[in-house]
C-alpha cells in the first residue's frame, strides 16, 4: 500500500492519546472509525476532541479554523464499540493501556478481521514492537508509531521497525506522519525506544529526589521551568500522561532491562492504588494527580 491508498484510519483506544490521535486524522482529511469498549468512553472522548484542552473548539476561538471545519472534522470521526468497523481501514493505530497480554489480544482479533492490506502501527510507549508483532500474521505489516501527549500539539513521531517490518510499511508509516504534519524519527527496536527510556529516567529520578526530601512536588516542578525553560514540570507532566501509564512503563522497562533507574518510585504505586491516576480532565474515573494527592495528604511524609 502507498500513502496515497490510505483513506480511513482506525483508531482502537479512546483514551488519553486515541482521542487525539482520531482528531489529528479527520483534521487532516482522513475518514477515522474510533472504537473503544463503552459508548460512554466514546462519547467523552468526542466531548474531549470538540471541547477539550487540546480540541476544535479552542482552534475556532483562535481563528484558525471555522465553525463550519470543526463540523466537518467531527463528521468524519465515526465512534463505535464493534471492532468489525474496522473491516475496511487502511492503516490502524493501537493505543489500549499499556499491557502486553492485552495489546497482543488486540491485534490478533484485529488480524482476523481487518483486510490484508491494512498495516498495523501500535502507539505503545516502549513494548518491543517485534513481540507485538508475534500476535499477527501480518508481521511485514506491522510496526511501532509512537505518539506523544497532547497528540494535536506534540510533533514527533517515533518510527520502530520491528525485526520483520517491511521497507514499505516503513516507508508508508513515515509518510502518513508527515502528512499528519509530523516530525516522524527512527529510533531501535529496544524496551522504551529511545523517548521513553529518556523520559522514564527522567521522571522516576524526580520522584525519587522529591521522596528524599531535597524539595517538594510544586517547587520541583517550578524549578524544571524557571531553570530549564520547560513548558511543565516532571510531575505536571507524570499527570498529563497519566499515572497508571508512568507505572506500566517503568514495571516493563525494568523487567526487561533490570536497571535500577526505570524502577517506580513506592510514592506513584501509592498513588496508582489509591485512584489517583492522573489529570481528571483526560483520564475518566482518576482521582486527580499528584497535586490533588498532596491535598489530602497523601504526600505528607515525603515532604517532610
Ligand atoms: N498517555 C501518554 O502520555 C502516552 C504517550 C504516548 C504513548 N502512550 C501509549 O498509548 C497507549 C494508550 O495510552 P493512553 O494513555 O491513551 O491510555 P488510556 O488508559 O487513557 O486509554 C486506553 C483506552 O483503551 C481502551 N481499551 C481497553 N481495552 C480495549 C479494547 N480491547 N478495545 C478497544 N479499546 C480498549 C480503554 O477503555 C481506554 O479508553 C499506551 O500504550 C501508552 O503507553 C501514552
Amino acid at each position: 500500500m502507498r500513502v496515497d491508498d490510505v483513506r480511513i484510519v482506525g483508531v482502537v483506544g479512546a483514551g488519553v492519546m486515541g482521542h487525539g490521535i482520531a482528531q489529528v486524522c479527520a483534521r487532516r482529511g482522513y475518514e477515522v472509525v474510533l472504537v473503544d469498549v463503552s459508548a460512554e468512553i466514546l462519547e467523552k472522548a468526542l466531548k474531549l476532541i470538540r471541547s477539550g484542552p487540546f480540541g476544535l473548539d479552542k482552534l475556532v476561538q483562535k481563528g484558525k479554523m471555522s465553525e463550519k471545519e470543526a463540523e466537518e472534522v467531527m463528521s468524519r470521526i465515526k465512534p463505535t464499540t464493534s471492532i468489525l468497523d474496522l473491516k475496511e481501514v487502511d492503516f490502524l493505530i493501537e493505543a489500549v493501556p499499556e499491557d502486553a497480554s492485552l495489546k497482543k489480544k488486540v491485534f490478533s482479533e484485529l488480524d482476523s478481521v481487518c483486510k490484508e492490506e491494512t498495516v498495523f502501527a501500535s502507539n505503545t510507549s516502549g513494548i518491543l514492537i517485534s513481540d507485538l508483532a508475534s500476535s499477527v500474521k501480518r508481521k511485514d505489516k506491522f510496526i511501532g508509531m509512537h505518539w506523544f501527549n497532547p497528540a494535536p500539539v506534540m510533533r514527533l513521531i517515533e518510527v520502530v521497525r520491528g525485526a520483520l517490518t517491511s521497507d514499505e510499511t516503513f516507508k508508508l508509516t513515515v509518510e502518513l506522519a508527515e502528512r499528519l504534519g509530523k516530525t516522524p524519527i527512527e529510533a531501535m527496536d529496544v524496551p522504551g525506544f529511545f523517548t521513553t527510556r529518556f523520559i522514564c529516567c527522567w521522571l522516576m529520578e524526580a520522584i525519587r529526589l522529591f521522596e528524599a526530601g531535597v524539595a517538594g512536588i510544586r517547587e520541583i516542578d517550578e524549578m524544571c521551568k524557571l531553570a530549564f525553560g520547560f513548558p511543565m514540570g516532571p510531575f505536571e507532566l507524570m499527570d498529563l500522561i497519566g499515572l497508571d501509564t508512568m507505572l506500566h512503563i517503568g514495571e516493563y522497562l525494568y523487567a526487561e532491562t533490570r536497571e535500577e533507574r526505570y524502577t517506580p518510585p513506592i510514592s506513584l504505586k501509592r498513588l496508582v492504588v489509591s485512584g489517583y491516576l492522573g489529570d481528571r480532565r483526560t483520564k475518566p474515573g482518576s482521582m486527580g494527580g499528584w497535586y490533588d494527592f498532596l491535598k489530602v495528604g497523601g504526600g505528607r511524609r515525603n515532604e517532610g
